[in-house]
Formats: structure tokens, sequence, C-alpha cells
């Protein structure tokens, strides 16, 4: 199992680029689904939960076609036969996100099998909403040994309220009503703006889709869809992750080949603690970092408030800012995993139920510690980077689920990050002063 080895301590200066949003990249995949012919999408970011994703077309009869080096940001998709319209457990038990093949295996194929994903580290997480609305598009759904089956003959445009907000959900029932008999209308939906990437996509794909990144999507259902090329939209958190960096290592960032538009939630926030923030042109944003961060609180919200996947990292930089902040969750049960790790790294943060009390700043000391989920993995990486001494983060196969090439990208900036296999103890790390990347001996 890979760990990092990181020396906190150095200021992160440059540039860094972002990569494709892989919440957009997950559902625009399934959207593959839904037609015969080829679907080419770009910027597609390298990272396990796409190639699970693949590994799951693939499984079902699609030919998906990735080339190696530098196109490989670019992949097609063709789901020309559907041999085998079942997503296993042995897939699903790793990505959550595999659920989101149930609406387009219905629509397409009127016929699908799909294993229930399992609990995950950061709440339950059911799917009782997905379900529920494919019902109520006249699906027949059974549960049977782990897996959902599901049957309709052609699924029928509907009124769909959601009781809750969900991004998933929302993306689910979409690619369901595209192929529907007639008009679904969708209230209570997620705006986030993977949502709107998708019904982009599905757009240029020949559906017909109003009001995408608002709360009321309207669908007027086609017979078929065609192929199309599309590019993936920027990860919005993975961007929000690298101005934390920045500002929480006393840096001066610049974060490239991102859409400010999406991060308003963030740059507040940033702001709000003290640090300077400047877009750069219309797809890049600088962050400064003050001379003292300063306390804030955060409430996480959906789109457009502040994002959960943004919670457990602005967390790091909350135990480095002068005060008492507040940070609330709001949408899952059970998502301070990082909290501890923290803590043993000398932060003061005291859970209460829902919020996190984070009083600072902290020293924090080099420490070993476990990733636990994607983002618990990224707030301890910020931690370890301005942790005095040298940590080392084990399990993180959960960041490589949603992080292209990290460490690469941070070690371009100045942070002394590596990537180590299982043997240990097998760094010479060098001081925290030497802004050059590391490199092991051994
Ligand atoms: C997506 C994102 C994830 C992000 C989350 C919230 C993807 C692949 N993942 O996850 O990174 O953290 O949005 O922004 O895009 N819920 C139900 N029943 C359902 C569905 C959801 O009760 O059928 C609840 C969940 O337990 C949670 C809330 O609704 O409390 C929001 O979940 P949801 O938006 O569905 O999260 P995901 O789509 O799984």
């Amino acid at each position: 199992m890979d760990k990092f080895v990181i020396r906190g301590g150095n200021p992160l200066v440059g540039t860094i680029r972002v990569s494709g949003a892989k919440n957009s990249a997950l559902p625009c995949m399934a959207a593959a689904i839904l037609t015969e012919e080829e679907v080419t999408l770009e910027n597609i970011p390298q990272v396990r939960d796409i190639e699970t994703e693949r590994k799951l077309l693939a499984s079902m009869g699609a030919v998906v076609g990735q080339r190696e080096g530098s196109a490989r940001d670019r992949m097609t998709i063709s789901c020309r036969s559907l041999s085998d319209p079942v997503a296993r457990y042995e897939i699903v038990k790793t990505m959550r996100a595999s659920s989101l093949v149930l609406g387009p295996l219905i629509a397409r194929a009127g016929v699908a099998r799909v294993a229930m994903p399992g609990g995950c580290a950061i709440g339950g997480r059911p799917i009782d909403l997905h379900i529920k609305g494919l019902e109520k598009m006249g699906a027949n759904i059974t549960q049977q040994h782990g897996y959902l089956e599901a049957r309709a003959e052609r699924l029928q445009g509907a009124h769909l309220v959601f009781d809750k907000i969900t991004v998933t959900g929302t993306e689910d029932l979409l690619m369901a009503a595209v192929l529907a008999e007639g008009e679904t209308l969708m209230e209570n939906c997620a705006r986030e703006p993977e949502v709107t990437d998708l019904a982009a996509l599905l757009t240029a794909m020949g559906a017909r889709i109003e009001g995408a990144g608002t709360a009321v999507i309207r669908v007027k259902g086609v017979s078929s869809l065609h192929g199309a090329t599309y590019r993936i939209n920027p990860d919005r958190i993975e961007a929000g992750t690298f101005l934390i960096a920045g500002a929480i290592t006393r840096g001066d960032l610049t974060v490239a080949n991102c859409d400010p538009s999406h991060l308003g939630a963030v740059l507040n926030k940033l702001k709000e603690a003290g640090a300077r923030v400047e877009s750069v042109g219309s797809d890049a944003v600088r962050v400064q970092a003050p001379e003292r961060l300063r306390a804030a609180d955060i409430s996480t919200e959906e789109y457009p408030g502040f994002p959960t996947d943004m919670q457990a990292q602005y967390m790091a930089l909350a135990t480095q800012a002068e005060g008492t902040s507040q940070v609330r969750e709001n949408i899952f049960e059970n998502r301070f995993m990082h909290v501890q790790e923290l803590v043993r790294m000398g932060a003061n943060i005291k859970v209460d139920g829902s919020t996190a009390t984070v009083r600072g700043p902290s020293p924090l000391s080099a420490a070993a510690v476990m990733c636990s989920d994607l983002r618990a993995s990224a707030s301890l990486v910020l931690a370890a980077l301005v942790a005095d001494g040298e940590s080392i983060l084990d399990r993180v196969y959960h960041m490589d689920r949603g992080y292209e090439r990290i460490e690469e990208k941070l070690q371009s900036v100045g942070a002394q990050i590596q990537r180590m296999g299982d043997i240990f103890p097998p760094v010479n790390m060098r001081r925290a002063t030497d802004n050059s990347p590391v490199a092991p001996t051994a």
C-alpha cells in the first residue's frame, strides 16, 4: 500500500494546474450508455474512480478507448452492444457512484441489475431517492441477493420532487428522463456544476433539457440519442484544495485551469480568513497568504453553499488560524474522520454532533497518520505540509480515487512530498529549507 512521506515547512509558490472534474466525468461516462453511437469525453482526470467506472462499463459490454501518454485525458465510449447490463458488487463496492448506471441502463436496455452499494466511511449514503424516482417513472424494482433488479418497457415522464437534494440522484434520474416517453418535471434538484456539465453533454447528444443548474429541471423525452464529443469542466474541489494549500503554507500560488465562478463560497471563506484572492484571466485564481490567518466559521451546504467536499481541507486551514472556527457539517453524518488524525498532529478540535470547534493557531507536529476517505486524505496532506518534521500518510489509495498525481503537482510548486511503496523506512528527506522536490535514496 502506497504512503506519502511529507516534510512540512515549505511555502508553495508558483502555478499548479487543475485536472477535469471527477464528479462530472463519472456521470458523463454513464451517459454514454444512453446511445449506440460513440461518445468522446475530453479532460478526463487520471484517477482511480474513473478507472473503476471504465471497468464497470467494459464489464457490461461497452468498448472504452483511451490512448496512452498525453492524449490519455481523452476517452471514447461505445455502448453499441450492452450484452450484460449488470453492475457487479465487486466493482460497486469500491465506488458508490456506480449507482449512476442504474437510470441510464433501464432507459436504454429496459433492464438493469445493480449491486446495492454498501455503507461507506462518511455515513450510510442510501440511494432510496434514485429508486423512488425510477419507480415513479414506471420501473419495477426488486431487491434480491444484494442486487437491485429494475425493469421497464419504456420509462414514462413523471413529476418528481426530491425529498432531499441529492447530486447523483438528480443525475441518475435526469439520465433516465431523457429517453422517457413524455415530459419529466424534476423539483428540488441539485444545482451543482457537475449536474450542469452532465446536462450539457446530454443536450449535445440530442436530449431536450431546460433548467439544469436550477432547482427545477424540465425534460422532454426523446426516442433516441446520438454520439457527441464533450469537454469535462475543471475540478472545483481539486482547485479549492490547492487554494487552501497556498494559504496554509503561507505561499503565493496560482491555481490554473479552473473555473473561478464555481469557487465562490470557498474564495469568500479564504478572504474572510485573511488571504488575498484574485482572478487571473478567466480560468485561474491566485491566492496569497496573509501574515496571520484569521478564524472563520463554515457550514456545509448544497451548491452554491460551502461544499462538504471541502470541509476537511478547510478544517486543516482552521487549525492554523487565529481564534475559534466552528465547522458545521450538514450534508453527511460521520464526516469528521480526519479530526482524530489532525488532533494527533497537535490540532485543538472538539466535536459535538455535527459541529467541530477548532481553536488555533496550533503548531502541528509531524506524525504517522491514516487516510480514511478521499477528502480526509486531502486534509491530512495539507496539515502535513505545515507540520514540523516528516509525516507519513498511510492508505493514500483513498487520495488516488480523486486527485490526479497530486504529489507531482505539489512537488512542482515546492512541496516536499514523496510517494513510497511498501518498503519502509526508505527515505532520506532533505531539510525543510531546501525548496527542491525530495528524492528517495533507496
Ligand atoms: C455527490 C458527490 C460527493 C459529494 C456529495 C455532496 C459524486 C460522485 N459524489 O455524492 O463527492 O460529497 O455529492 O455534494 O458526485 N441521500 C439520501 N437518499 C438518496 C441519496 C442521497 O438520503 O437516495 C442523502 C445522503 O445520505 C446525503 C445527502 O442526501 O446525506 C446528499 O447526498 P448526495 O448529494 O446524493 O451525495 P452523492 O450524490 O452520493
